[in-house]
């Protein structure tokens, strides 16, 4: 972690939990908490419970994300979101190929790539997953997996001077599973993920891209991750649920 180039962020994925109401008790019990973290925080809860959200977390450190947009401003495109939408509705960030997505729903680098463009067009801070399964480390695949989606999910994007970008890295094997991957492993793709991005963006843009790292983060581990030198923060599921679970992990 290096505070004096990136603040840390910490961020809850809810995915496809909690209905309005639970998504709002969980909030305000959150932006209780978030004002003595040391990081930034973020949560994502599901597109039915953003406006509700969004009033509670309005003018507090707690931040709003989606888990997904189009890259479409509007159209005949039933049963998505547009990124106007998100910024309508009081979206900062956008969480974008998380690999439920890609693994269920048909995302692919190309896809990515077109939803990364639209957040930054928006001015919607795009978070880009990316992240290997179990097989594919077991062949030696990582690198060379990792390299193609940072690199196809950036192609031609046209970054401005005030553009923020977030970059997730997830094994697949470790999300949801109870399976965290080992500090070295972590600390081991950040430090190759952070050479790729030195290389692929100008600076400062480059310098100020956070990398987080997903998959199983909870109390217990989230100190030993965060202590990482090139971890800039966390994407957190099941563990982010339970604003009391969450809130030990912000304050790791
Ligand atoms: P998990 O999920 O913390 O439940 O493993 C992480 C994620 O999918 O973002």
């Amino acid at each position: 972690m290096n505070p004096a180039l990136r603040k840390p962020l910490i961020a809850g994925n809810w995915k496809m939990y909690k209905t309005v109401s639970e998504a709002v008790n969980t909030a305000r019990e959150l932006v209780a908490c978030a004002a003595s973290a040391p990081v930034e925080v973020m949560i994502a809860p599901p597109f039915t419970a953003l406006a509700s959200v969004a009033a509670v977390v309005r003018g507090t450190p707690v931040a709003l994300a989606a888990q997904n947009l189009h890259w479409k401003n509007e159209g005949a495109y039933t049963g998505e979101i547009s990124p106007v939408m998100l910024t309508d509705v009081g979206c900062q960030y956008v969480i974008i190929g998380h690999s439920e997505r890609r693994q269920f729903f048909g995302e692919t680098d190309d896809t990515v790539n077109a939803r990364i463009q639209a957040a930054l067009t928006h001015k919607l801070i795009p978070i880009l997953c990316v992240g290997e399964t179990e097989a594919q480390r077991e062949s030696h695949e990582t690198f060379s997996v990792l390299d193609k989606q940072m690199v196809k999910g950036l192609e031609g994007v046209p970054f401005a001077a005030d553009s923020h970008l977030v970059v997730a890295y997830e094994p697949v094997w470790a999300i949801g599973t109870g399976k965290t991957a080992t500090t070295d492993q972590i600390q081991e793709v950040h430090a190759f993920l952070r050479g790729v991005i030195d290389k692929r963006l100008d600076n400062p843009l480059a310098k100020s891209v956070r990398i987080l790292y997903g998959g199983s983060v909870k109390p217990e581990n989230a100190s030993e991750i965060m202590n990482m030198p090139d971890v800039d923060g966390a994407l957190v599921g099941g563990a982010s649920l339970s604003a009391a679970t969450f809130d030990r992990i912000i304050h790791f």
